[in-house]
């Protein structure tokens, strides 16, 4: 058997130590004769398991003690309702900046719940760039500013956590949780679909700060309440035992990794080297990002001549490179670079790129 090298969005590779590791404890987990799918989440075994993923986390991120930390489901797209249905009071303003596809799916399914306000946006420069900080249009009395750090089809990321004041900081990190340090105490809450850096889909890592949970005013079943997630221990209703299972696993192999410090180095020389290859190509390949803005996870760029595409994606799949093609919205290709996308990986993509070029000059 071989594997592939993963260049996939989401869901995307996973770690292959974590991978073994499942495959190995599949038929008979901790010792209890029964796959941890099989199990009860509120057996012994699994509340060990749930607790040491938490704890993991908590000492990856640094996560101060006066913030929850949530296991989910419904992806990151539930969480764009239950954010102003949990934090804004009926018709309040809430304040977003949009940077790409991710962020405008955010405001559309935020507006039913607040007086959702583009605070910001970078779509007249077709999400090429960053909206700078003096521009944006924020209150004071928001309930709060909602952004996303990475724009994961654009391939756009803030490289710093924008300062908002006092007013609670939202972040849709879930294309760049965990692929290096970030200061917790400046966000109200975080939240990550799991299916990029942290396992597989359908899970989702909801960060948030204690005195944002009894902010809810408007009507709601309880299971659309962080309040009442938390309060439960995200054990209101059955959680995806299998994804949490390998959340665990994965923030396991971080740890290994030497944290959050040493992946942002490696993740830092994978970027810099694609980008590098890209910028090099005499443009044959060309990014449209503007540098400053560029993502160290998704790296989209194009083809100088796009009759190439479907040679340049029949060509890398026969190399082992899965999964290059770019998002409809913007073309060409994108590599997705998360934490599980080894550096050799990364060298391989490059040196495919260099003889593609050659080849079809
Ligand atoms: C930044 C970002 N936000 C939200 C989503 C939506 O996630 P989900 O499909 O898990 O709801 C994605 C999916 O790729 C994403 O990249």
């Amino acid at each position: 058997m071989s594997r592939v090298f993963n260049f996939s969005a989401g869901p995307a590779a996973i770690p292959q130590p974590v991978l073994e590791r499942a495959r190995a404890e599949l038929l008979d987990w901790n010792g209890t004769g029964a796959s941890v799918m099989e199990l009860s989440h509120r057996g012994k075994d699994f509340i060990a398991l749930a607790a040491q993923a938490e704890a993991d986390l908590r000492e990856l991120m640094a996560i101060p003690a006066n913030y929850r930390v949530l296991f989910l489901q419904g992806g990151a797209t539930l969480q764009f309702p239950l954010v102003p249905m949990n934090f804004a009071r009926a018709g309040q303003r809430a304040d977003y900046v949009v940077t790409g596809h991710w962020g405008e799916k955010a405001v559309r399914e935020a507006a039913p719940y607040a007086d959702v306000h583009v605070a910001a946006s970078s779509k007249d420069d077709h999400y090429l760039k960053l909206p700078p900080r003096e521009c944006w249009d924020l209150s004071p009395s928001s309930a709060y500013v909602h952004y996303t750090p990475n724009e994961t089809i654009h391939g756009v990321e803030f490289h710093d956590v924008p300062d908002v004041g006092d007013v609670p900081l939202v972040a849709d990190m879930s294309s760049s949780i965990l692929s290096g340090p970030v200061d917790v105490s400046r966000f109200a809450m975080i939240y990550a679909g799991a299916q990029k850096n942290i396992g597989p889909s359908g899970l989702v890592v909801a960060i948030i700060r204690d005195d944002m949970l009894s902010r809810a005013t408007q009507p709601m079943a309880k299971i659309f309440s962080y309040a009442e997630h938390a309060a439960n221990d995200s054990m209101l209703n059955t959680p995806n035992t299998w994804g949490w299972y390998l959340a665990g696993l994965t923030f396991g192999w971080l740890k290994e990794q030497g944290g959050l410090a040493a992946i942002d180095a490696i993740n830092q020389r994978k970027a810099s080297t694609l980008y590098a290859a890209i910028d090099g190509s005499g443009g044959y390949y060309q990014c449209p990002v503007e540098p400053g803005a560029r993502s160290r996870m998704n790296v989209p760029f194009t083809l100088h001549d796009p009759s190439l595409d479907a040679a340049f994606l029949a060509e890398s799949l026969d190399a082992g490179l899965l999964a290059l093609k770019g998002h409809k919205a913007v073309g060409g290709m994108r590599a997705s670079l998360y934490n599980a996308v080894t550096l050799d990986a990364v060298q391989t993509l490059v040196a495919f790129m260099s003889d593609f070029a050659r080849r079809h000059g």
